[in-house]
């Protein structure tokens, strides 16, 4: 990526949709809602993080393992956890949002259903019911989730678990069909580190019979909370937070309460926002050991990191140094981050280099932001990414290259920011953006 000191704007806008917008998956009316960004000011202040989307999701399908009632806390207002709600709610279990951020999860009448198509597209962490609704009913059919915007995003890695802790699986017209007499615990090496194939079996040994181990488990930060909460439901977890998990099995296990833990990608993404401003922001309530990678690549950038207990501090200088960044799994430079310094470093001193080992094609938001003047290139050998942005990274990474660039930036589709940003844009105007929701 080439240094771009003018990112000249352009206006960003879609055309117009010929009929009221509907996803083409649940043939739901989706927000057309824009924001726009008036480019130039430099972020000052404090932001909170709310809960994290990828911890809050699997904990959710966790609920369907032992029936009864739970309380949940800082739970963020997000769309994909009222889709898991929903999906959730046609297998019977019920769910009151108290207060905004608290949440109370009734699964006491919790009957097999099927995951359906419709739902499971709309959202891939649908799959995280497979591995409970498999150890609590013995049976489990859940559509294929189906590729995704930056392409195949496979889930062998969860079926050849689950057959490997006794399930039979078939694959019937794009459903999962899962069937076990019991679960029996096993030996699960991964040959890829899978967030959610690690969540997905962690679930389904937790009341397999005898011990479950996962080898080069995923130990990002949501799978260490997965794993917390899933003890506190009283299943035995060895080597929590680390690349390997001892599971010892309960037939029994009880509901429990559980408070999320702070989005680090949120907070990477407003660090990200202060850092391409030159500006000096405060994010608070955030976990900083969860952000090594990302402060690390901050500081290499030039920018200057306070990282204090629950918060951290970034003063940015008005250019930053280019960076090499790869990505990989925890504790490693996180996959979620990539699109948002690819912003970042568009409009950094010198060429940059991005590497995305995780998910190749996941470069949707290249000819965006290349669209507001960005210099990039893509590598030959990774190019065939979409042109359209589809993700929900990769609108952050627009909003971010929105608040540097030298005019008005409408950035549309912002359906897919509401599933994992809570209010975005209000908290980017506590930090001085000139940035607003229009309503289409
Ligand atoms: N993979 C396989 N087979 C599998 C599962 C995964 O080959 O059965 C591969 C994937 O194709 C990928 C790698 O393994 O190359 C890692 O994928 P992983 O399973 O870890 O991803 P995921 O569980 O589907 C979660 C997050 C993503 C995040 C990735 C990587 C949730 C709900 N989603 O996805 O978050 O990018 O881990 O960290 O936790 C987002 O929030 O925007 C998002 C996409």
């Amino acid at each position: 990526m080439k240094a771009n000191t003018k990112m000249k704007t352009r206006v960003v806008k879609q055309p117009a949709p010929v009929a009221p917008a509907k996803t083409q998956d649940t043939g739901e009316a989706i927000s057309m809602d824009e924001v726009w960004i008036e480019g130039g000011r430099k972020l000052r202040g404090q932001v909170p993080v709310s809960g994290s989307k990828n911890a809050t999701l699997p904990v959710l399908t966790a609920t369907l393992l032992a029936p009864g009632i739970y309380r949940f806390t800082n739970v963020p207002a997000l769309k994909d956890v009222s889709t898991m709600l929903e999906l959730l709610a046609l297998f019977g279990v019920k769910s009151k949002r108290d207060d905004g951020h608290a949440l109370y999860v009734d699964s006491t009448n919790a009957h097999n259903a099927e995951a359906p198509y419709e739902l499971v597209k709309t959202m891939r962490a649908s799959i995280y019911v497979l591995g409970p609704l498999l150890a609590r009913f013995g049976e489990a059919r859940v559509s294929l989730p189906g590729g995704c915007a930056w392409g195949p995003r496979p889930v062998d890695l969860h079926i050849k678990g689950m057959q490997r802790l006794g399930a039979e699986v078939e694959i019937e017209h794009g459903y999962i069909v899962a069937r076990c007499k019991k679960l029996t615990g096993a030996y699960l090496p991964f040959e890829i580190s899978s967030v959610g194939a690690t969540g997905n079996l962690l679930m389904a040994a937790a009341t397999a019979e005898g011990e479950t181990i996962i080898d080069n488990a995923a130990c990002e930060p949501e799978i260490e909370a997965l794993a917390e909460f899933l003890t506190s439901m009283g299943i035995k977890i060895d080597g929590i937070g680390t690349t390997r998990l001892t599971i010892t099995g309960t037939p029994r296990p009880h509901p429990a309460d559980a408070a999320m833990i702070p989005d680090r990608i949120e907070a990477g993404t407003f660090l990200a926002a202060a850092a391409i401003t030159g500006g000096d922001v405060e994010v608070t309530s955030v976990e900083p050991r969860h952000l090594d990678a990302v402060v690390e690549k901050l500081e290499e950038a030039g920018a200057e990191v306070t990282v204090h207990e629950r918060s951290i501090h970034v003063r940015a200088p008005e250019r930053l140094n280019p960076l090499r960044v790869t990505t990989s799994p925890f504790p490693g430079f996180p996959t979620d981050m990539q699109a948002q310094f690819m912003a970042l470093l568009s409009v950094a001193r010198g060429t940059s280099t991005i590497t995305d080992t995780i998910y190749a094609d996941r470069f949707t938001h290249v000819a965006e932001l290349q669209r507001l003047g960005a210099d990039i290139r893509v590598d030959p050998s990774l190019s065939g990414a979409p042109v359209m942005a589809t993700d929900l990274r990769a609108s952050a990474a627009l909003i971010l290259a929105g608040l540097v660039a030298n005019s008005e930036t409408k950035v549309s589709r912002i359906y897919h920011l509401d599933r994992g940003y809570e209010r975005i844009e209000e908290k980017l105007q506590g930090l001085g953006a000139a940035i607003r929701r229009v309503r289409a």
